[in-house]
């Protein structure tokens, strides 16, 4: 099968067909999805929250995103890999955001990354796109804003934020991404702006009209036990299964009943 493109994301806009998405950190959890069929997988900065137990994404850095893209592209074959643009790494100044986005494509291997703001973006999105590097924008809740946001509050619920999405929105298709990420803004704004956009629209928290949809792969296997957003729907409970196999190869080993003949050399 041949890797997913940014033109497929667009053709399957037009058809109508969902894209599906999934964030992935390393490199058997990519190969897994990408074996199921995934259409994008996105190396989110939300690694730092889910695998290395930061409070936000604000400290993850470049260095890290590199290590995690280039384990997640060794591990699609099919899948369009999309890699975050850390907290500081785009913002500060446009050539600073050309240097970062280059090297996520030239030593993380990935296709596209993904950067968050609207209107405020747009500028540096037409920098990325002008030398060749798509971005998939992120607007609504951005993780990145959370002390202006003041936690992760659903956006866009008062209609004048619902007008400043909407102008948000079509600020990043002008810009040129070749997709965008909505995440937790009510559902009839997501439908609103997924029906004007030509680029498709990945909702997370955005309701069943977007184009396609993103999930943390960790929240869908139930491995988040300290807090689970409404949007979030777990698929399977991995963290009871872990717990499981640690209590039982720990028992055995206690016993003696781990490592048998069967385990050892002659
Ligand atoms: O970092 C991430 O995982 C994300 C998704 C939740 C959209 O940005």
């Amino acid at each position: 099968m041949a890797q997913k493109t940014i033109l497929d994301l667009r053709r399957m806009k037009d058809e109508g067909e969902k894209i599906t998405v999934l964030t992935a950190y390393d490199y058997p959890f990519a190969r897994l999805m990408d074996a199921e069929g995934i259409d994008v997988i996105l190396v989110g900065d939300s690694v730092g929250s889910v695998v290395s137990g930061y409070d936000t994404t604000l400290p993850v850095t470049m260095d890290e995103m590199l290590y995690h893209t280039r384990a997640v592209v060794r591990g699609a074959s099919g899948a369009l890999v999309v890699a975050d643009m850390p907290f500081m790494s785009y913002q500060a100044d446009i050539i600073e955001a050309r240097r970062n986005a280059g090297r996520l494509i030239k030593e993380g291997g990935a296709q596209a990354v993904k950067l968050e703001g609207g209107m405020n973006m747009a500028e540096t999105i037409r920098a990325l796109v002008d030398i060749d590097i798509p971005v998939v924008g992120h607007i609504g809740l951005t993780p990145q804003s959370i002390h202006r946001m003041g936690g992760y509050k659903v956006q866009g619920r008062q209609e004048q934020q619902a007008e400043r999405l909407l102008a948000d929105a079509r600020a990043v298709e002008q810009a040129g991404a070749c997709a965008v990420v909505l995440e937790a803004i009510p559902a009839s704004l997501a439908g609103k702006i997924t029906a004007e956009l030509a680029i498709p629209t990945i909702g997370i928290g955005a309701g069943p009209d977007c184009d396609g949809q993103v999930l943390v792969i960790h929240d869908i296997l139930g491995l988040c036990e300290k807090y689970s957003p409404k949007f979030v729907k777990q698929y399977a409970d991995a963290a009871t299964l872990i717990r499981g196999a640690v209590r039982d190869y720990i028992d055995e080993v206690k016993k003696g009943a781990f490592p048998t003949e069967k385990h050892s050399f002659k």
